[in-house]
């Protein structure tokens, strides 16, 4: 017998993100699974229970925590090495899930609360299928808000310039990607703020930065890259410091008028 997986986008952290369709699925759980980062990022977890806790009946459902394999040093891999050190560490991901799996009763549905939007940036779904080469699963995968669009809601602004492209990458893969062709880039993954790396390059370029989207301790900040980089560089070592970790991601747009600007007046707008 196939065993029911819920792979369900939850926003950002705050539960009015989670959709009626995330809310229906996370009723039809029994148990959730919750990856266990470390103690940097117990917050991210404990913001998932009070997501169960507020929208969930009590003892409807358990919460079961289940270690992360250590993860190699990403930022000093070449990108062979960080491919390989990726498929290793879901492959031991996809073992350890298999087991827990196993361990419940079969006809138990499960869980798994993906931050933001499976779609992006996410491994679940690509676990699950692995888990599913272990064990029977059946997958269902329901849609989330991501923080590249709360980022474009808190900011107030259209991430596409009129009719133009909006290329999504991440902070490793932005210096050697970026040119003025490719619009609005929006960049996650970024412990660098690898986008001071393109002040020289393109020094009128906008940002809108935000870091914990959706959550109490949310920041915006929204300026010319060239007069804000230095007040990024200090807050997000602040930030990291007094919460012990974060996320942020930043959209990126030239003005109009200049090449693969056309049309930004609306993205390139200061915000409060
Ligand atoms: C592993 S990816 C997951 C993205 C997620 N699936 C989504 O749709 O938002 C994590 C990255 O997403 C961005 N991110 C996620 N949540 C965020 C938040 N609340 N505030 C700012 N950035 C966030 C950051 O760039 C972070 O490095």
């Amino acid at each position: 017998m196939s065993r029911a997986v819920h792979v369900i986008g939850i926003g950002t952290g705050s539960p009015a993100h989670v959709t009626g369709q995330a809310v229906s699925a996370m009723r039809a759980c029994d148990v959730f699974l919750v990856a266990d980062k470390g103690e940097a990022k117990d917050e991210l977890v404990a913001v998932r229970r009070g997501l169960c806790e507020e929208l969930l009946e009590a003892g409807s459902y358990r919460f079961v925590t289940v270690p992360d394999p250590e993860r190699g040093p990403d930022a000093s891999r070449d990108a062979a090495q960080y491919q390989a050190g990726v498929d290793a560490w879901h492959a031991a991901r996809a073992r350890r899930y298999a087991e827990v799996l196993d361990a419940l009763p079969v006809d138990a549905v499960v869980g798994f609360l993906v931050w933001g939007d499976p779609a992006f940036y996410d491994s679940t779904v690509r676990i699950v299928e692995a888990v599913g080469r272990l064990t029977p699963v059946v997958m269902s995968v329901v849609p989330g808000i991501s923080a590249l669009q709360v980022l474009a809601a808190e900011h107030g602004i259209v991430l596409n310039g009129i009719g133009g492209p909006v290329h999504v990458t991440t902070g490793r893969r932005l210096a050697s990607e970026w040119r003025p062709e490719l619009g609005t880039v929006v960049v996650m993954l970024d412990a660098r703020l690898q986008c001071v790396q393109l002040l020289k390059r393109a020094p009128d370029l906008y940002v809108h930065w935000g870091a914990y989207l959706g959550l109490p301790q949310q920041e915006l900040r929204a300026g010319r890259l060239a007069d804000l980089a230095d007040e990024l560089v200090t807050l997000r070592a602040q930030l990291r410091e007094r919460h012990g970790w974060v996320m942020d991601t930043y959209a990126l747009t030239l003005p109009t008028g200049t090449a693969g600007g056309e049309g930004t007046e609306d993205t390139a707008r200061a915000i409060g």
